[in-house]
């Protein structure tokens, strides 16, 4: 059986992930999306926030489970029988995801495919999500009708902290 991952941080989900995890779940038998919980990155959601946002949005497709990951990738692969990582890549990104790639089969042999991004949403990132949303921006084109919402208010929250 094809077992695949497709990690990330999803802070927060966008089309553009639900799109390579959507292509990634034709591709293969079982998908386990999994959000990387040892990140430094300044989080606009928590792990465990991502991981309920990812569940809600990855209902639809019945091979796909999400849960968090910490360590490296290529123990967490190892410890739940997953042969093959899967991720998106966008123009930009190119040369980073194709050493990361070249590392983890290095490591202990675990494969990874690089899906192309989508052209719809070539320009997209959570990163850009967080910033566009933080400063008033309309971000709802890019994210799940629940993800958007949960979005708007946590900015909303932290302008009511600062
Ligand atoms: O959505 P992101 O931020 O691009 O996801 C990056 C992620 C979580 C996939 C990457 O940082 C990762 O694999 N982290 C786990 C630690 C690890 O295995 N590092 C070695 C990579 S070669």
């Amino acid at each position: 059986m094809t077992r695949a991952v497709c990690p990330g941080s999803f802070d927060p989900v966008t089309h553009g992930h639900l799109d390579i995890i959507a292509r990634t779940a034709r591709l293969a038998e079982e998908v386990v999306v999994a959000v990387g919980d040892n990140l430094t990155k300044n989080g606009l959601f928590t792990p465990p926030e991502r991981v309920a946002m990812l569940e809600a949005a990855c209902a639809p497709w019945s091979n796909v489970s999400v849960t968090l990951f910490t360590g490296l990738l290529v123990d967490f692969c190892a410890a739940h029988d997953i042969g093959l990582i899967s991720k998106g890549v966008r123009a930009a990104d190119f040369n980073y995801e194709v050493q990361m790639a070249q590392m983890n089969r290095r490591l202990t042999g675990v494969e990874t495919i690089l899906l192309p991004t989508d052209p719809q949403w070539a320009f997209l990132s959570s990163s850009l999500v967080r910033e566009v949303a933080t400063l008033g921006g309309d971000v709802s084109g890019f994210l799940p009708p629940a993800v958007a919402e949960q979005t708007a208010a946590r900015v909303s929250a932290q302008l009511v902290e600062d």
